[in-house]
Parts: structure tokens; C-alpha cells; sequence
């Protein structure tokens, strides 16, 4: 176990600021999800937690220590990478014990504690296998067990299980967080996948652009993003452009009661929009029904031509080219007049006298 802090910090190459001052607490045994577009310096911090890139500025603490300049083998962090690669001509044994052989484990020991962190990943029995004998989820948990082997106090698993299949990922992924848990190791995950942070994480932190765009418990994130931005990337999003006159946003030929002025980002979930009847004077037409079994997804166009998705449950059956008529329970209004975000409960498309505002 062990706390780590991240202080101010920061990573240019050349030109390229890849990390721009990022400040982050992390808690004993806590798991950190960070998520954010290709190129938003994830694998940097990782990688500088790590010992494995030297920070342009600001320092690394671990257990309160500052560790900036420390290398990678005496820093208390194993590091599964991006790109696993493992020894191609070591056994799985060879692989594993690869760090402890390093460090002059005596021998015995190494057989013991080989042995019960392949078992912990689910690959005892497996020692003398070569890494092509194995399929790429068991290569994976292969990687996985290099790096606990060693006993870090701080996991950094950067995307480890992006190759792989949903199904496969999702039972790598719960088993992870199952160990992690066990061990009580702090972990640090970069994902891509918003599902996988949603499912795994205590809290997440989304980046953009080298910076924090939000830190927070996964619900919080999901129902309060503070930006446009994290409202678009996290959770599936209807993202309209429109503007605020006269106490209400219009946006796609929505019409809904919103505070402030001047251009504005109109955000509705699709599970927060309701059908409320079908016919010609419905707010939305259908372009395709999508059947997922659990619930109903169906990608309707506005009067302006824009899109909106809606989810609904399932067994509902709409035909192309229906008009619907739609009430919205929830929405959000991020307008650059605004310092934080509104967010508004209920009511139909058009304003309606009695809306509550709630001004989160
Ligand atoms: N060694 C390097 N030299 C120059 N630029 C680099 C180097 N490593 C990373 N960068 C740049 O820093 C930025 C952040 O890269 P990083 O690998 O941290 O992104 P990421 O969020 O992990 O992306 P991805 O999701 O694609 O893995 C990118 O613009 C990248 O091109
Ligand atoms: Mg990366």
C-alpha cells in the first residue's frame, strides 16, 4: 500500500508539451482510472510515475518521498506497458522470475513466489510455456504477473488489455481490480475504453491535451461532467450547438428553458429523452432503430437535420421515417458565459411555465 502524489507535474518534448502541470492525489489502495483521447499525455504520466521518463518540471511522491529522480528498479511501481512485450525466447517462468533474478532473490524463493503469482493471475501450470504458446490473454496475464511478482506498492497498467477482445478484456479487467483489491495494491489504469474506467475505477481522472479536465468518483463524472468536453467523452452524449436568448436555449429546434446568454452546448443523455407520442407534429423523425436486447437505441433527426440519439427500453418498436414527439427529463447547458455548467431536471420540448430550474 502507499499513497502517491503528484505535484505540478510536467513533460515537453522538444516543441510538444505532452504533460502540462498535473496535480494528483491518490490514496492507499485506491485504483485511478486515467482517460482521455490518443495523445492526452497518459502514458507520459504513467511513464514518469514510473521512473521510465525524467519530468520537465514538478516532483513524484510516493509515501510522502520524493522520488523524481529515482530509477525505475528502486521505485516501490511495477509497470505493465502499453505494448506488452514479453522475452519471446524465455519460458513463462523466465519471464516472471525475469525481475526477482535481477534483484538476487535467492532461488527457492523465486520458485515459491513464481508459483503463487501464476497462480493469482490463473496460469499455474504454465511456467514452461514459450510466450507463442500462449493465447494473447494469457500473454497479457503473463505481463501482469512480471510486474506483481516483484510486489510494487504502485501498479501503473498502461491500456494492458487493449488488444483483446470485449469479453476477455472485461474478465482480465474484473480479475485486476479482484487482485488489486486483495493485495491492496494502489493502482494507477489508463484506458481508452470509458466503460472499462466506469466499471473498474474509485475515481477517475479525464484528460486533454497534457492537462486535468476532471477528477472524480465515476458517478459524479458521468452526472456531472463540468466541461463540454467531458460530457461529450464520457457516457454516450447528444452534444447540440445553439444559443441562449430570453431565458431559454434553442438548439436543433429544441426549445428548453435555460439561464445566461450567447452561444451554448445543449448536452441530453439518451436515456434521459422520453417518447411521448407518435405523429406527424412530433419534435423528431426516425432514421434507425437499433434492437440491443437489454433496451432500444434509436437515432432520430431534428428539424434542423441534426441528430439525436434516444435509448429506451426494450420490446419498443419504431419504424423508419416515424415522427415522434419527445420530453426531455434532464439536460445540461454549458455556455462560455457561464463558469460552471446548469443543469436542468424535466419538462417537454417546448418551455413550460411550471419548469423547475435546478441549479446544480
Ligand atoms: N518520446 C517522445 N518524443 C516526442 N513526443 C512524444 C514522446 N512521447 C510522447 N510524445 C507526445 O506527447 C503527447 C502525449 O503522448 P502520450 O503517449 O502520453 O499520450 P497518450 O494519452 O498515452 O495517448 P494514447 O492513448 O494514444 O496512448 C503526444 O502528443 C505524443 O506525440
Ligand atoms: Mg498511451
Amino acid at each position: 500500500m502507499a499513497r502517491l502524489d503528484l505535484d505540478l507535474l510536467g513533460k515537453s518534448f522538444g516543441d510538444t508539451t505532452a504533460v502540462a502541470g498535473v496535480s494528483l492525489n491518490v490514496g492507499d489502495g485506491e485504483l485511478v482510472s486515467l482517460l482521455g483521447p490518443s495523445g492526452s499525455g497518459k502514458s507520459t504520466v504513467l511513464r514518469m510515475i514510473g521512473g521510465f521518463e525524467r519530468p520537465s518540471s514538478g516532483r513524484v511522491l510516493i509515501d510522502g518521498v520524493d522520488v523524481t529522480h529515482v530509477p525505475p528498479e528502486r521505485r516501490p511501481t511495477g509497470m505493465v506497458f502499453q505494448s506488452h512485450a514479453l522475452w519471446s525466447h524465455m519460458t513463462v517462468f523466465g519471464n516472471v522470475s525475469f525481475g526477482l533474478r535481477l534483484r538476487r532473490v535467492p532461488r527457492e524463493e523465486i520458485a515459491k513466489r513464481v508459483e503463487a503469482t501464476l497462480e493469482l493471475v490463473g496460469l499455474a501450470g504454465y511456467g514452461e510455456r514459450l510466450p507463442n504458446q500462449l493465447s494473447g490473454g494469457q500473454q497479457q496475464r503473463v505481463a501482469l504477473a512480471r510486474s506483481l511478482v516483484l510486489e510494487p506498492k504502485i501498479l501503473l497498467l498502461d491500456e494492458p488489455f487493449a488488444s483483446l477482445d470485449q469479453h476477455l478484456r472485461e474478465r482480465l479487467r474484473d480479475e485486476v481490480r479482484d487482485i488489486q483489491k486483495r493485495l491492496g495494491i494502489t493502482a494507477l489504469f489508463v484506458t481508452h475504453g470509458q466503460d472499462e474506467a466506469l466499471a473498474l475505477a474509485d475515481r477517475i481522472v479525464v484528460m486533454r491535451d497534457g492537462r486535468i479536465e476532471q477528477v472524480g468518483q465515476p458517478g459524479d463524472i458521468y452526472a456531472a461532467p463540468r466541461t463540454a468536453f467531458v460530457a461529450g467523452f464520457i457516457g454516450a452524449m447528444n452534444m447540440l450547438e445553439g444559443a441562449i436568448t430570453d431565458g431559454r436555449i434553442l438548439a436543433g429546434g429544441l426549445h428548453l428553458a435555460a439561464a445566461g446568454s450567447g452561444p451554448a452546448h445543449l448536452a441530453i443523455r439518451p436515456e434521459d429523452i422520453e417518447i411521448t407520442d407518435s405523429g406527424e407534429d412530433g419534435h423528431v423523425t426516425v432514421r434507425r432503430m437499433i434492437d440491443f436486447g437489454s433496451h432500444v437505441v434509436i437515432d432520430s433527426s431534428l428539424a434542423d437535420g441534426s441528430h439525436l440519439r434516444l435509448q429506451t427500453t426494450k420490446g419498443v418498436r419504431v419504424g423508419e421515417g416515424e415522427r415522434l414527439g419527445v420530453r426531455v427529463r434532464h439536460y445540461m447547458v454549458f455556455a462560455e458565459a457561464l463558469r460552471d455548467p446548469i443543469r436542468y431536471r424535466g419538462a417537454g420540448v417546448d418551455m413550460l411555465p411550471n419548469m423547475e430550474l435546478n441549479y446544480a
